[in-house]
């Protein structure tokens, strides 16, 4: 027998058991001649003790191992006189009998630390090293967890988990495919499904009704902390739905999860419609874990009178012409940061610095400081008097104290800008903790968006997503203004899910793709498998897939990025350090493969 128990499980109440335990030499320490070892599983660390009074031979095998040698000992428990209360294991010690070498190990690249001396792409290369760490193997049995809970709330609602094929036709979901070659079909590919989105589809179709299956999904895209080529969703659909069914069936799945991994009883999803989202935060994924709203001292736009209180289609302007950048700009924005009206010079530069970098492209910031005194003192004292400032202190309900900092410019550039700057601001105020949950229904998109480029207009989500009955008639004269029947869930400004009410029949499936600027025949050559299907009876459905990676990434309050999550990740050039992979193949299975 290897072990009787593991490294994490005895404690006081032992002390006098002789017991086996196997593991990895964590740490040695040598009193001159008593080692003391730290033998580690998954579950814990123990400490060995091997003492030259007690066995003289086997302490001289003991000062032999090495770091990360894989060993069996057995030996009796102890109670320590020198107790370590931060560890479970830290009031017992074993004296060691028996030692049994199983393997030895070279000497490892990293340290095996919670805190490890390794670069990221040597833990790369070594990854089943790095996931001998604590915090990685706490991160994966975090996921194992969450999908545990995520399939228990699935199945206890009717879902049934279908398996869906990996060779197929391309799925747009708004990234490129990975292809593969066919051997069989010389010339011709499959395409890796960017997510299942056509299958569940049909699955509704055949009448399954409630569905989800927790997938693995391919995206040829650029990759950023929260995304990678292949990930992982979980991916629903429900036939015989609304929205409303959708979002109440879904915030129970991360409610329930949460309660059941973090034991946080979240209350209720707020919901704020994708044009306030864009007016409020600049962004369609808003951190509500503080405030901070922008506020329009000239918006082109139409412009929201508060959340849910309607929409003022005037631009307002409340200071007097002079400044040509106001002046001459479509949008003025500004936020209000609260207690930071003493910020000096230098922080002030680092701000301005922040917003013109390229990816931001803001031409300058703004600052106005609300004095203690009552005054203000600004970067634009030469175009506005301290009336004007006043006016415009007051339109942000400044305080003395605050802070307001303003960006003018394009539309869509300053608000991505203010947006950033805003989330900047909240992480040097503190307002971001990791430990807080702000959940959100972002509803209302857009169901079309116009590529500049291509001249031609997208899917905001992909082109089977519904339409709100009342935009019916302008999907042929205004694309712009119909706005979809799809809501995303956002978590802490991070996009955890999105979906879509859908479209389930013929016309209107054809009238979608006409307006993204497809033919008949190219639709009929890409989609005909799911136009015909519309014919035979397909009811009414909808719904949701979750980015699981994130939604772990989430519940752990790591935030960071989801890689720690994924067991074998690729690096943002898309590589697996491990494997070397891609790689070239070689010329016969290239010949075989027609390439
Ligand atoms: P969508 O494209 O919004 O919707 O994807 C759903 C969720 O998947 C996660 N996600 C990713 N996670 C890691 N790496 C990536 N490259 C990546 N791309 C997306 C996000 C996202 O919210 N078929 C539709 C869903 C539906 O309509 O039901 C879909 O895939 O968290």
């Amino acid at each position: 027998m290897y072990r009787t128990h593991t490294c994490g499980e005895l404690r006081l109440e032992h002390a006098g058991n002789t017991v086996t335990l196997a593991g990895w030499v964590h740490r040695i320490r040598d009193f001159g001649g008593m080692n003391f070892i730290d033998l580690r599983d998954r579950y814990g660390i123990t400490q060995l003790v091997f003492n030259p009074e007690h066995n003289d031979a086997l302490a001289q095998s003991a000062s032999q191992l090495g770091r990360e040698f894989v060993i069996a000992v057995k030996g009796k428990v102890v109670e320590r006189s020198n107790k370590n209360l931060q560890i479970p294991t830290g009031e017992i010690e074993i004296i060691v009998d028996e030692l049994n070498v199983l393997n030895a190990s070279i000497t490892p690249p990293f340290t095996i630390e919670d805190d490890t001396d390794g670069g990221d792409d040597l833990r790369m290369k070594y990854r089943y090293l790095d996931l001998r760490r604590n915090p990685l193997q706490q991160n994966l049995l975090k996921r194992h967890e969450v999908a545990k809970a995520v399939r228990a709330y699935m199945d206890a609602q009717g879902f049934a988990d279908v398996e869906t094929p990996f060779f197929i036709k391309s799925t747009p979901e708004g990234a490129r495919d990975f292809v593969v070659p066919s051997r069989l079909n010389p010339g011709q590919f499959y395409a890796l499904p960017q997510s299942p989105q056509t299958f569940k589809q049909l699955l509704m179709v055949s009448g399954f009704d409630r569905y989800y299956q927790i997938v693995r999904c391919f995206r040829d895209e650029d990759l950023r902390a929260d995304r990678q080529p292949e990930f992982t969703q979980i991916d629903c659909e429900m036939a015989f739905v609304e929205r409303e069914d959708v979002l109440q069936m879904f915030e129970g799945l991360v409610k329930n999860v949460f309660k059941k991994v973090k034991g946080i009883e979240l209350p209720e999803f707020p919901r704020m419609s994708y044009d306030d989202a864009m007016l409020f935060y600049g962004n369609d994924k808003p951190d509500i874990r503080f405030a901070m709203k922008f506020v329009a001292l000239r918006e082109s736009t139409p412009l929201s009178l508060g959340e849910g209180q309607g929409v003022r289609k005037n631009s307002v302007m409340i200071f007097p012409t002079g400044f040509k950048v106001f002046d001459d700009a479509e949008t003025v924005i500004g936020i209000c940061a609260t207690g930071c009206a003493e910020y000096s010079r230098k922080q002030l530069d680092e701000l301005t610095e922040f917003v013109k970098r390229p990816q931001l492209g803001a031409n300058g910031l703004v600052y106005i400081k609300c004095n203690a005194d009552g005054t203000f003192k600004s970067s634009v004292d030469k175009f506005y008097s301290q009336e004007d400032l006043k006016n415009i202190a007051e339109k942000f309900s400044a305080k003395a104290g605050d802070l307001i900092l303003i960006l003018a410019g394009e539309t869509a550039r300053t608000r991505k800008a203010l947006s950033e700057l805003r989330l900047e601001m909240g992480n040097r105020l503190g307002l971001r903790s990791k430990e807080e949950f702000k959940p959100l229904w972002v509803l209302d998109f857009p169901l079309l968006e116009f590529d500049e480029e291509e001249k031609r207009w997208n899917a905001m989500h992909h082109p089977f997503t519904s339409w709100r009955k009342e935009d019916d008639a302008l999907l042929e004269t205004d694309p712009g203004k119909v706005k979809a029947n799809a809501y995303d869930i956002v978590m802490n400004g991070v996009e955890l899910g999105g979906g879509s009410i859908r479209i389930h029949n013929r016309k209107n499936q054809e009238r979608m793709f006409s307006a993204l600027g497809m033919s008949k025949e190219q639709y009929d050559y890409k989609f005909g498998f799911i136009l015909n299907a519309f014919e035979y009876g397909t009811p009414p459905h909808g719904g949701i897939a979750f980015g699981f990676d994130r939604f772990c990434s989430m519940v752990t309050a790591n935030q960071e990025g989801i890689r720690d999550f994924i067991a074998f990740p690729k690096n943002n050039m898309g590589r697996d350090m491990m494997l070397d992979a891609p790689s070239d193949i070689d010329e016969k299975q290239k010949k075989e493969l027609g390439l």
